[in-house]
């Protein structure tokens, strides 16, 4: 959506608020020894609490409140039951939610607890290249140009970037135009980031993989070439400068 009223800005920041708390909240909340599943449900309960509906089970009827992807999973990942966290896991969470016609998307790769895996260095680089990426937005940049410094970062860290997962427009449905803000270079995509207007970020940077391919669940989502995938995403609203980053109360920047 393109923002051209204070009550779209103050919806769109409220939105962004609910997603971000919720985030935060979760990740703070995850142990060793506790399922997917209480995980979500701890997350659904405070979307509730604050009058948001999750985005993925109003718009595609996914079955949680969140998306919770673990250790291989690339995205999507059901949060259920018999996914039980151990120490070390890496672990993502993505949050989204409309609030009173408004849709904030966010997410965020971490380790859970000590890092025995090594997945630290990942988190690193998929943290530091969604910074640098919506440093480099504003009105007038053309999108493929946020996918060459998402690709080149990841090659310069050693890394691939996953090319059929992309940031979006958001606003007022969860996914709207631009519907792809890819993490390469599409040089069939010569559209340009347009001021006011709101969209989603966020990395999928890969220590083997391209593509990823839904598995027989309907859902979850693994490498073409295994390996892990770290992802950020903030929902910002493009200016003429900085964008305003509306998630960031999610907190994903400072740990
Ligand atoms: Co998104
Ligand atoms: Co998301």
């Amino acid at each position: 959506m393109s923002i051209s009223t204070e009550a779209e800005r103050l919806g769109m920041e409220q939105a962004s608020n609910a997603v971000a708390y919720a985030l935060k909240e979760m990740r703070l909340y995850a142990k060793p020894g506790m399922s997917a599943k209480e995980l979500d449900d701890f997350g659904g309960a405070i979307l509730n609490s604050l009058g948001a509906k999750s985005a993925p089970k109003l718009t595609y009827g996914f079955p949680g409140w969140t998306c919770i992807s673990v250790n291989n999973e690339v995205a999507h990942g059901i949060p259920s039951d018999d996914k039980v966290f151990l120490e070390g896991d890496l672990i993502n969470i993505d949050v989204s939610a409309e609030l009173n016609g408004f849709w904030a998307d966010n997410g965020g790769s971490f380790v859970l607890g000590e890092d025995i895996h090594g997945h630290g260095k990942l988190v690193a680089a998929s943290k530091d290249i969604l910074q640098k990426a919506i440093n480099s937005i504003k009105g007038g940049v053309k999108i493929n140009e946020i996918g060459k410094l998402i690709e080149t970062e990841a090659k310069k860290a050693g890394y691939t970037v996953i090319k059929n997962l992309t940031g979006h427009g958001v606003g007022r449905s969860l996914h709207e135009e631009p519907h792809e803000i890819a993490n390469y270079h599409d040089r069939y995509n010569t559209t340009r980031f347009k001021k006011n207007s709101v969209v989603a970020i966020e990395t999928f940077i890969s220590t083997t993989s391209t593509i990823a391919n839904t598995q027989a669940d309907g859902w979850t989502l693994l490498g073409n070439k295994g390996g892990f995938v770290a992802q950020h995403e903030h929902t910002i609203m493009v200016t003429g400068g900085q964008p305003v980053i509306l998630t960031a109360a999610n907190g994903i920047w400072d740990i």
